[in-house]
């Protein structure tokens, strides 16, 4: 692994959905290598069945306006921009060598302008930003999604889509796989999320066993 960050300890990947080997889109070049180098180096990015179900949902939805949260070293934000030919993306990443390398990668097919990468803290960028946003795709650390939500709720435009990454975590906040105990804390933040995304009367949630688990809401 050439950076200090990982998020996940590849003996933890192995979960595979029963829809897993439906679900493979394939995406143009650009992001089918991001994804072959991503594999090769161990570096944090969504997997094919969770991009197939945000590009096939976002090909439907057609955001103007994506924020995303976790932009790793681009490859969810490349392949919402293309398919979504008219948007734009203002996407947040904490680690400055992920940041640098994205902002590389979005000028190799050329989405430059159509990106607004922001370098920091989730946390810190969040209060500064100023929405309406369509769409918000939740894929930073988990730990802290429960805190984001009250910055979420005032970006996302009413009738917009927040779907956050990851919460089923590997099938341990189902309950599929036992909870090994390094993560039991990071389990605990997730079922904060979900409990309060689910019981907030502002949003229609449904949790989809795709790839890690996906929690989709919209604002309402
Ligand atoms: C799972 S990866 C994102 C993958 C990316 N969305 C993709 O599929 O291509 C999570 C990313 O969130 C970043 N991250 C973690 N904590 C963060 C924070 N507090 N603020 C912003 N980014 C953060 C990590 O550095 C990592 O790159």
């Amino acid at each position: 692994m050439d950076f200090d960050y990982a998020h996940k300890d590849t003996s933890e990947g192995e979960r595979e959905t029963p829809t897993a080997p439906f679900n493979k889109a394939l995406f143009n070049d650009g992001v089918e290598e991001m994804l072959r180098l991503a594999a090769l180096r161990e570096i944090p990015v969504s997997d094919r069945e969770t991009l197939t179900f945000l590009t096939t949902l976002l090909s439907a939805l057609q955001p103007k306006n994506i924020l995303e949260i976790g932009t790793a070293v681009g490859v969810s934000a490349s392949a919402m921009l293309y398919v979504c030919e008219n948007a734009h993306i203002t996407t947040v990443e904490k680690n400055e060598k992920f940041y640098a390398e994205a902002l590389q990668n979005f000028e190799k097919q050329g989405f430059t302008e159509r990106v607004s990468a922001i370098s920091g803290d989730a946390a810190e960028v969040l209060p500064r930003l100023s929405g309406p946003f369509d769409f918000i795709f939740l894929d930073g650390a988990k730990v802290q999604y429960v805190k984001y939500i009250p910055q979420l709720k005032r970006l996302l435009r009413s009738g917009g889509t927040l779907l956050a990454d990851d919460v089923l975590l590997y099938g341990y906040v189902s309950g599929e796989r036992e909870t090994p105990k390094k993560r039991k804390m990071l389990v605990e933040h997730i079922k904060e999320y979900l409990s309060a995304i689910i019981s907030d009367s502002e949003f229609r949630t449904v949790v989809i066993n795709a790839g890690n688990g996906l929690a989709m809401s919209v604002k309402i």
